[in-house]
């Protein structure tokens, strides 16, 4: 076997969470007066903490924010985005991601969530994986968020494994970057699949099976 473990990254690898991000960062975006925010936008925001996302939305504007501000803001797009969380159940969990997550488990491997997002341990307790995971390490025990490897090295670490032992499933390029630097083989799903730091460019979430076999 190639790897003792899997970390997976949560929004838009395991559930898709990071459309309900980009609606909510438009919603903001629209309150804030800038109303040319788009998706190619939000791909900058992909794996990046909540205030550098911010950031992304704030550069399109032409007025200054203090600190305050700033972090008024971010907790206003983050009530957006919770609405849309708590509408989420089991029934957003798709098929494939469910039946791949069990496959790996039973074919030995550890199973491990590396998240930048705080709003962990409440979307993975929608999707009823509250208790999956072998390990979960998320925005709430880090200092550093992505292209920064804190997260995947935390949650190497909670599964006693070292980062080569390890595969990264990501759909960000700032993810992979993560990844990559932390010594980790990165297997790069969506927007991740086209990036050319990624070790296992993939299709269908299914397709880990073959890498890690
Ligand atoms: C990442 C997303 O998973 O979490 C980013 O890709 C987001 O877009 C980050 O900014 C932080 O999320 P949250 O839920 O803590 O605001
Ligand atoms: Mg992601």
């Amino acid at each position: 076997m190639k790897f003792k473990g899997v970390i997976f990254d949560l929004d838009g690898v395991i559930c898709s969470t990071d459309e309900y991000h980009f609606l909510a960062w438009k919603a903001l975006a629209d309150l804030i007066g800038v109303t040319d925010f788009s998706r190619e936008d939000n791909k900058l925001q992909r794996g990046v903490s909540r205030m550098e996302s911010l950031e992304v939305v704030l550069r399109k504007s032409d007025k200054t924010y203090t600190d305050e501000q700033k972090i008024a803001l971010a907790e206003t797009k983050n009530d957006i985005y919770k609405n849309m969380l708590e509408k989420m159940s089991e029934k957003d969990l798709d098929g494939e991601v469910l039946s791949t997550l069990n496959k790996l488990r039973a074919n030995g491997l550890k199973l491990a969530i590396g998240s930048s997002s705080k709003n962990t341990p409440f979307i993975l307790e929608r999707l009823g994986l509250g208790l999956f995971f072998d390990a979960v390490a998320d925005g709430n025990c880090v200092t550093k968020s992505k292209p920064d490897p804190e997260v995947f090295l935390k949650a190497a670490e909670y599964l006693s494994l070292n980062p080569e032992d390890c595969l990264v499933v990501e759909d960000a390029v700032a993810g992979v970057q993560a990844g990559v630097a932390g010594g980790f083989k990165v297997a790069g799903i969506g927007e991740a699949s086209k990036y050319e730091k990624t070790t296992y460019p993939i299709a269908s979430f299914s397709d880990l099976l073959k890498i890690t076999k």
